[in-house]
């Protein structure tokens, strides 16, 4: 399905991009994952009834309404930037209306990312290169800190992985457990990595 009939399906619309102003150079562009890599990966990759996901830099909520759609799972999604976080309200207000009968919160905060306080019953943390890896470190770290309070398995999937991210997990206790490419991808770092914490 195209883009535009996908986010009409959901009753939404997040298809574009945004820059940030020029100096801004922490904080990436919003541009949202594709649906077919989205379809993708969730034939993959399984949420169960007791997670509850993060998306990291939710720009217009794309991810986090196709995931609570599909799963019905609690989703919390952050955004910084002003006019798409009052983009990503107006998208759940509509989106809401069609999807009355799913019981999950969706929660949209707006506020940095870096600032998130974990909650124990996160689970899931979903980026797709939202910022700088200096703060996806700090992100990480908010993680790991959660998890050695309250030790539970944890995942985190990114979305076109950069290498520079994937350096920061090389020093944490974070282990690579899967990859999932797109079909028909047009360049390799079209793919997700999903890394996990796992409780012994
Ligand atoms: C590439 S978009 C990804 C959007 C969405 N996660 C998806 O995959 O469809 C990254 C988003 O992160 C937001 N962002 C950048 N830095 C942030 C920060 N420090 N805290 C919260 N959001 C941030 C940007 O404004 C942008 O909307």
């Amino acid at each position: 399905m195209a883009e535009k009939k996908y986010d009409q399906s959901l009753r939404i619309r997040t298809v574009g991009l945004r820059e940030w102003p020029q100096g801004m150079v922490c904080y990436n562009r919003y541009e949202a994952t594709p649906y077919k890599a989205l379809d993708r990966l969730f034939q993959v990759y399984r949420l169960n009834k007791s997670d509850k996901v993060v998306d990291f830099g939710c720009g217009r909520g794309r991810v986090s309404f196709y995931i609570h759609n599909r799963f019905q799972v609690p989703v919390t999604g952050i955004e910084v930037h002003d006019k798409t976080y009052e983009e990503a309200l107006g998208n759940k207000a509509s989106y809401r209306q069609m999807a009355r009968h799913i019981q999950a919160p969706i929660r949209l905060k707006y506020g940095l990312a870096e600032h998130y306080e974990v909650k124990v019953t996160d689970n899931t943390f979903y980026f797709f290169n939202p910022f700088s890896a200096q703060i996806f470190e700090q992100v990480v770290d908010n993680i790991l800190q959660s998890v050695e309070g309250d030790p539970r398995t944890v995942d985190l999937i990114l979305y076109y992985p950069i290498a520079a991210y994937k350096r920061v997990l090389q020093n944490t206790p974070f282990q690579l457990i899967n990859k999932v490419t797109v079909p028909g991808a047009a360049q390799q770092k079209e793919k997700f990595l999903i890394y996990r914490w796992a409780d012994k």
